[in-house]
């Protein structure tokens, strides 16, 4: 058996289906190319039936990448595997990833079928996408809770049918590592045929085991992981790529090797969650702002003896370099146009002007910039030409008083301008905001986080605006909160208001 393990990167299919992450066209094929570069061998670049966005983002993935396989996902349906198909016009190895549930649960409950029409509409819909591609991967949804010996049984059917590689996926993530394991160790030891094909994980982390069924899966004979970035992904998320790769390359006694270059980890990480508005949670394994830190006088004085002492990565390895340079208000146009570049931000030279003058500003009240404020910042000027934009905003508050905050908009060249009071300064400001717009709108969600630590950073705020039955999902970054708490309940409103 060969010890390569095959990198399927699901970031912008199951990945980008976590609410309020969803990526315009231009954001996914920037987050492809990172995905090329770093070295996967599959992107799952969408599912083109559920909408034209995601059709055409296929098609332009496909005809931005070169290397890897780009994989299409399907319903067992004619027409899905047709669009696919389409969608996969362009790209130069293509692979439909059709599939249906074959737990009791999915066949009972979801398609009020049988278990021997289940095995038969699998067969027909790999038999279907085989017409268009050689590389047809079928999924069995819900195979962590699927009986071993009919799970045995369709996967021998769809082998028949001519599937390449066949994924098992615990949808809801239920399964313990060792249940895992030896399910795959079973499909190895019963199904004929599966040696001619690929076997793959795709894990769910409602338990938190998604990293660990993954790794059980390969041990016991599957060769293709399917991750996303930072491990997001629907509910809990799914396995988290930078975790593979990483367990792989520590543990390189157990001689399974990935075609990811690790150096790429970090940046690509950042770029993730900046564009999907999804921050890392500061202990994330691998990516996490803390995950190299070391507080406790103990484990300083050990790491500054020998690093290994208490780390097990090297952090260069994962591309965290400790001698990046610092940018701050010394920093030249070259220093911030690199230091973007490294994020795959690509500006013209008046874009880039704009965000230097801001940066400039920022660096006046911050004494370091990190790459985070950069990204924000240029992230800002995509902002620049929408529709609603905030002119000023002024707040006065404190303990015992009344907030009262007045607000300037500039709304399609058009300037208005209300005041309002309200229990806290952000209330008072979105009561303003309402007098200038007179939509029905409520705010269902709002998370503050600072980015790093000190009392001069930059705040994020994640807005969740219900209007008409749907939610829009707005994001601020500023050092002053309710700025950035204003900015971001701007976003969203643009949203609806385009
Ligand atoms: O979790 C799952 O079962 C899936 C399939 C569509 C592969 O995402
Ligand atoms: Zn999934």
């Amino acid at each position: 058996m060969s010890d390569r393990l095959f990198i399927f990167d699901t970031t912008l299919r199951d990945g980008e289906q976590v609410p309020g992450c969803q990526l315009n066209t231009v954001e996914k094929i920037q987050i492809a190319r990172a995905l090329e570069t770093m070295g996967v061998d599959v992107i799952e670049a969408g599912f083109p039936v559920s909408s034209p966005g995601d059709f055409n983002s296929v098609v332009e993935i496909s005809k931005a990448v070169t290397w890897p396989t780009i994989c299409a996902l399907t319903r067992a349906v004619e027409k899905d595997i047709d669009v696919a198909a389409e969608a996969l016009k362009y790209a130069k190895r293509g692979r439909i990833h059709t599939g249906i549930g074959t737990s009791d649960y999915h066949i009972k409950y979801k398609f009020n079928s049988t278990r021997e029409e289940i095995i038969e509409r699998a067969v027909a819909a790999v038999k279907y996408a085989k017409k268009y591609v050689e590389d047809v991967q079928f999924y069995a949804e819900d195979a962590g809770r699927t009986d071993n010996e009919y799970l045995a049984k369709v996967i021998e059917a769809v082998v028949k049918a001519g599937a390449t590689v066949v994924n098992i996926p615990d949808t809801t993530g239920y399964c313990l590592p060792e249940e895992f394991g030896n399910k795959i160790k079973f499909l190895k030891e019963n199904v004929k045929g599966i040696d001619n094909v690929v076997i793959a994980t795709h894990c769910h982390n409602d338990l938190g085991m998604a990293t660990a069924n993954t790794v059980s899966g390969i041990l016991n004979g599957a060769r293709q992981a399917e991750v996303t970035m930072n491990g997001i992904g629907e509910r809990a998320g799914n396995t988290s790529l930078e975790e593979i790769a990483m367990i792989f390359k520590s543990h390189h006694d157990l001689g399974i090797t990935t075609n990811i270059n690790t150096r790429c980890i970090y940046n690509l990480s950042k770029t993730v969650s900046s564009l999907m508005n999804m921050p890392i949670q500061p202990n994330k394994a691998i990516v996490g702002r803390n995950a190299f830190a070391h507080s406790s006088g103990i484990h300083q004085d050990g790491v500054l003896k020998n690093r290994e002492s208490y780390e097990i990565i090297d952090p260069k390895d994962v591309g965290i370099d400790e001698n990046s340079i610092v940018l701050t208000a010394r920093s030249g146009r070259a220093a911030l146009k690199h230091r973007l570049e490294v994020h795959g931000i690509h500006l013209e030279q008046e874009k880039l002007d704009q965000v230097y003058d801001k940066f400039l500003r920022l660096a006046d009240s911050k004494k370091d910039i990190n790459d985070d404020d950069i990204i924000i910042l240029a992230g800002h000027e995509r902002l620049a030409s929408a529709r609603i934009k905030l002119a000023y905003l002024q707040v006065t508050s404190g303990v015992g008083i009344k907030s009262v905050a007045s607000v300037g908009l500039d709304i399609a060249g058009e300037h208005f301008e209300a005041a309002a009071s309200g229990n806290g300064p952000v209330d008072a400001a979105i009561k303003a905001v309402k007098q200038i717009i007179h939509r029905k709108m409520t705010l269902q969600e709002f998370l503050i986080q600072a980015i790093t630590r000190g009392s001069d950073d930059m705040g994020k705020v994640h807005m969740q605006v219900e209007h008409n039955g749907v939610n829009y999902y707005g994001f601020g970054a500023n050092t002053d909160i309710v700025a950035a708490s204003i900015e971001a309940y701007i976003d969203a409103i643009n949203k609806f208001m385009d």
